[in-house]
Parts: structure tokens; sequence; C-alpha cells
């Protein structure tokens, strides 16, 4: 079971904290390394009108993009409680515009609990771009 570094871990905490989601009561918070090694951090922003929230794996891949860069490398999730939270289908797919089969994927409980997983094995058979070149 790799171990996640102290910063990244630190960084989920705080991340987590700042969630907005008054709705659900489910925070969640996530990191993502870039090429260049930066880390770019979301989370989950819900609303009033509910289909308008957003994930925070969506929040740190716009945060990513909006920096300049492309490319995820590695990325870690952080939920409460004693399961770790996967990251949900659409996630799935937007990790997956700017990520790997192999890119390494997170998740992590507050409580402790570990999965470490691929997008590749969180999305198999991922609609891509390729299907739209002629
Ligand atoms: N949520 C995320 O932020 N990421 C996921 O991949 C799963 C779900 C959020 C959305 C909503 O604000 C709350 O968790 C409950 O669904």
């Amino acid at each position: 079971m790799p171990k996640t570094p102290k910063r990244i871990l630190s960084k989920l905490e705080q991340l987590l904290t700042r969630s907005y989601s008054p709705y659900s009561g489910f925070a969640v918070a996530a990191v993502i390394k870039s090429r260049s090694g930066r880390l770019y951090g979301g989370v989950n922003v819900e609303n009033a009108a509910y289909p308008l929230s957003r994930c925070a794996e969506q929040s740190a891949t716009l945060q990513m993009i909006s920096a300049g860069e492309r490319e995820v490398v590695e990325v870690w999730i952080m939920s409460r409680g004693e399961q770790p939270a996967t990251p949900c289908g659409g996630c799935r797919q937007v990790l997956s515009e700017f990520a790997q089969p192999d890119t390494p994927v997170h998740c992590l409980s507050t409580d402790g609990a570990e999965l470490h997983t691929t997008l590749g094995e969180l999305l198999p058979h991922a609609f891509s771009r390729q299907y739209l070149e002629k």
C-alpha cells in the first residue's frame, strides 16, 4: 500500500474543511498532481439548485486547466467516515480527458481506510477524443 505523502495528506485535510456541502453534508476533497509536479486542490461545491453542484475532482481539474496545465499524473480523494469514496462516474470521465488508464487514483477516508486503484480500473473502455477523429 503506497504511503500518502504528508504534504498531500495535510492538503486534503485542510481542503475537506472548505467543502461547501450544506445539502448532502458529505464533504469531499481532491488533490491532483500535474505533469509539472504542482498540486491542485478542489472541493465539492453544492448549490440550492442541486444539479448545479460540482464534485471535488472536477473542481481540482478546473484549477489545473485554469493554471495552464493539461496532464494529470496522480489523484487523491478524501472523504469522512469508514469507507473511502470513489469518484463518481462523471468525475471518472472528466479525469480521463486529462489522465491515462494507468494514472493512480488514491481514495482515502479520514478513518484511515484506503483504496488504491487506477483510472483505467475505474473507467474501462472510456469514451475519448479518439472516437471523434474522422
Ligand atoms: N461528490 C464528490 O465531490 N465527488 C464524487 O466523486 C462523489 C460525490 C460530492 C457531490 C455531492 O456534493 C456530495 O459528494 C454527495 O453526493
